[in-house]
This record gives structure tokens, sequence and C-alpha cells, in this order.
């Protein structure tokens, strides 16, 4: 496995779109023991200080049409939660479409973003962010309350080189079943992980804040959401609060 690891970066991110521009090949990870501006979902900040999270970004080049990538966000949120769980004992849940949580506080972040053509997919970037050592105290003070550590849900530390390997070797597994069998077992296992689906939640979107039931998620990882008056509606990017 090809692999660049950093001490310093500014977002793992950048530097796996460069690497691919570049040529680097599917797989390859790019891993930093510390981002100074570390990129979220939505324009948002990413906290990772030196030495008390993961930070890693995958490469990968599948022959997908662009339509289908956020299969592959919603296959790492379950490849995430399975290595917590096999690696750490922890048990984590999936919020759509990918926060992986602990008792409704954050834990992971997951940011997928792709450089293609409307019809072709040249690399697909999958960044992880773990909170993994932090103690309440090292958490932002914006994002104490909402978020949270497996160090502070374990009541101790953990390796983060073993969760690394435990995250890429269950991604590696589920990624290698997706393209050979598609999406229909991947989903399927997301949903048994995940509390968005068979509750009533909110959806806040660019235009609206949808309330409504939320019945599963379509093949293509879009969210149906039923509102009261029985209209169903198909979220495609918003945040959801249950
Ligand atoms: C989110 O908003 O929930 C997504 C956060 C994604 C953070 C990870 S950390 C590794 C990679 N590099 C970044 O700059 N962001 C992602």
């Amino acid at each position: 496995k090809e692999m660049t690891y950093l001490d310093t970066t500014e977002s793992t991110q950048i530097v796996a779109h460069k690497l691919a521009q570049e040529g680097a090949r599917e797989g390859h990870i790019v891993l930093a023991n510390e981002q100074t501006k570390g990129k979220g979902r939505l324009g948002r900040n990413w906290h990772s200080k030196q030495g008390t999270s993961i930070s890693m970004s995958l490469i990968l080049r599948p022959d997908l049409s662009p339509q289908k990538t956020p299969q592959l966000t919603l296959l790492t949120a379950v490849a995430v939660v399975r290595a917590l769980k096999n690696q750490t004992g922890i048990n984590c849940e999936i919020k759509w479409p990918n926060d992986v949580l602990i008792n409704g506080k954050k834990l992971v972040g997951i940011l997928t973003e792709m450089q293609a053509d409307p019809d072709r997919v040249h690399s697909i970037i999958i960044g992880i962010g773990i909170n993994v050592n932090q103690q309440l105290k090292d958490l932002d003070p914006e994002i104490q309350g909402l978020a949270t550590s497996l160090a502070i849900e374990g009541g101790k530390p953990f390796e983060r080189a073993l969760i690394v390997a435990a995250v890429v070797n269950e991604f590696e597994t589920l990624y290698e079943h997706y393209l050979t069998n598609g999406f229909e077992a991947i989903k399927t296992l997301w949903e048994t992980y995940s509390i968005s689906v068979g509750k009533y939640i909110y959806a806040r979107t660019m235009r609206e804040v949808l309330y409504g039931f939320a019945k599963g998620i379509t093949n293509e990882g879009v969210l149906l959401l039923e509102d009261e008056q029985g209209t169903l509606h198909q979220i495609y990017s918003a945040d959801i609060e249950n």
C-alpha cells in the first residue's frame, strides 16, 4: 500500500487531491499527525490537533458514475463503525449521511470529495477524521457538548495506529464487496447502524426545514423522508436532528 505520512499539514484532503492529480494510485492513503486547517462538510472547520486524533484521506479511482459516490460515503461510515467496534469494543451509530456518533455526540467526520467529469469519476477522496485521545478540555469550546472522543467514552487512551489499520482493513473488505456485488448488502448494514432511519427527524436543507419520518435510504444514498402530509421527500443534503 502506498502511503504518505505527514507530521503537520493543512489538510490531508488538500494533499490527497494534489497526489491524485499527479497520478497517485487507488488505495493511496494520506495520514497526518496534525492538521492546521482541517476541512469539514459544508465549508466548516474540522479540529484535529497534534497527536490526539486520526486524520486520513483515501484516494480511490473506481469505475463509477459520479451519482454513485454517495454510496462510498455510506460505505465508509459502516467501515468505521465496524472497525471501532472490533478494535475498541465501543458501539457507535450513524447519523445520515455520514456522522458517526456515540450517545448522540460526534466522534467521526467523513468528507467525500471528487474530481470528475459529468460522466466519469477521475478520483474520489474520502477524508476520515476520528477523535481518539482528546479529553473534554481539549475539545474546542464551540463543539463541547456536541462532540466526544474514544478516550472520553472508553475511559482510557487508544493506540491510533491500530485504529487506522482496522479502518483501512474494514474499508478494503467492504469496498471489494461493493465493487463486485453492488450496494445492496452495504445499504442493509448501514441501516442497521443508523439512528435516523425508522425515526421522526428534522432535516435542515439549504432551502427549508422538513419534519417527518425517515423511511430509509435509496440505492443512491438519498434519504427518504415522509412528512406529516404524507409527501415523500428525497433529501440529498441536509443536517439531521432527531
Ligand atoms: C465533517 O464535517 O463531519 C467532516 C469532517 C472530515 C474531517 C477529515 S479529517 C481528514 C480529512 N482532512 C480534512 O481536512 N478533512 C477530513
